[in-house]
């Protein structure tokens, strides 16, 4: 038996969202909270109790059906363990200061930790690819790689400008009187799963038409004749240069700049993607209207869940102030 502890952190998207999927750019950055894996490699099962939530898993090396497997927490771990395919065991508890269900990728943690205390030793890119597809098989949701990759490549004061078609990011660093903000809007994510995927569908058609969203200009957008797909490709091109626009105003600390950026994409999120809803939409606007908040947005999949703010320190004290954690690693 080998000791073993592996931390892997959640995280915020400042920035890019819904552009994962056609291979775009995204700024999130790894919070400083986590999920940490700690006990003994070895034996031939997976046994794990968590001290965050009820139940435990007891799996063999071998699973086929991730989706099937209780309670729904250990559906992740079941994922991991289906793609890694591990010669040994584990036998350890898990434990986390990430709020489960705040928005802040406790899944995506809790994968990435697993997947570092089975051994997994690929390069950062590979094992957010196994833990993507974890995701996808335990969640039935066909995620894109921002959650885990953000989580492995998180660098500590750092946003991370991700490039989703090579898979390479670049950090950027956050200044430390800038305060990021995470708000939960209380309305968990219904109907996430098809929806979602729905979205990524109506991506992949609008591809059909003009070829990969990631070099589309806005002429080629507007020679899509279904008004709907339209709308979804705007959205992705323009998110993939406000990304552009949020790295370079972050850079330089230009606050007004990058808040009109997070005002620009929560519209364009919310009307020309529609993943908003009615009640993000009131918190949004409720925060932006607080003195020494520079810009708010829906951040993540949508259908409800978290909006991201950027602040003066203070501005907004009911919220969660996170800073930029370090990435994945092994203790
Ligand atoms: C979810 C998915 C990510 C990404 C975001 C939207 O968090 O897991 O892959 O698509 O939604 O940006």
């Amino acid at each position: 038996m080998t000791d073993v502890t592996a931390f892997a952190p959640g995280r915020v998207n400042l920035i890019g969202d819904h552009t994962d999927h056609t291979g775009g750019l995204c700024l999130p950055m790894a919070v400083s909270m986590g999920v940490t894996v700690s006990g003994r490699r070895g034996g031939d099962r997976i046994r794990l109790r968590s001290t965050a939530t009820h139940g435990a898993v007891d799996l063999p090396l071998r699973v086929d059906d991730p989706a099937g497997i209780e309670p729904p927490w250990a559906r992740y771990v079941a994922g991991i363990v289906a793609e890694a395919a591990p010669s040994e065991g584990l036998d350890a508890v898990i434990s986390s200061d990430l709020p489960m269900g705040a928005g802040l990728s406790s899944s995506a943690a809790l994968e990435v930790a697993i997947a570092l205390a089975l051994g997994c030793d690929d390069d950062p890119v590979a094992v957010a690819q196994r833990c993507q597809r974890a995701e996808q098989r335990a969640s039935g949701v066909p995620c894109g790689i921002l959650d885990q990759l953000a989580s492995l490549a998180g660098t500590t004061g750092h946003a991370l400008v991700l490039d989703c078609r090579t898979n390479t990011w670049r950090p950027v660093p956050v200044p430390d009187t800038l305060e990021i903000v995470v708000v939960h809007s209380g309305q968990e994510r219904a109907l996430a799963g098809s929806a979602y995927a729905e979205r990524r569908a109506q991506c992949e058609a609008a591809e059909a038409h003009i070829g990969p969203l990631r070099g589309a200009t806005l002429g080629d957008v507007d020679s899509i004749p279904d008004p709907v797909l339209r709308r979804r490709a705007r959205h992705v091109v323009t998110e993939n240069q406000r990304v552009r626009d949020a790295a370079d105003a972050l850079a330089v600390d230009d606050r007004s700049a990058l808040g009109t950026l997070f005002d620009d994409s929560h519209r364009s999120l919310r009307d020309d993607f529609e993943v908003s809803t009615p009640v993000v939409d009131a918190l949004v606007d409720r925060l932006r209207s607080a003195p020494g908040v520079h810009g708010v947005r829906i951040t993540g999949g949508g259908f409800g869940g978290c909006v991201v703010a950027v602040t003066e320190p203070g501005a907004l004290p009911d919220g969660r102030a996170v800073r930029p954690g370090p990435g994945a690693h092994r203790r």
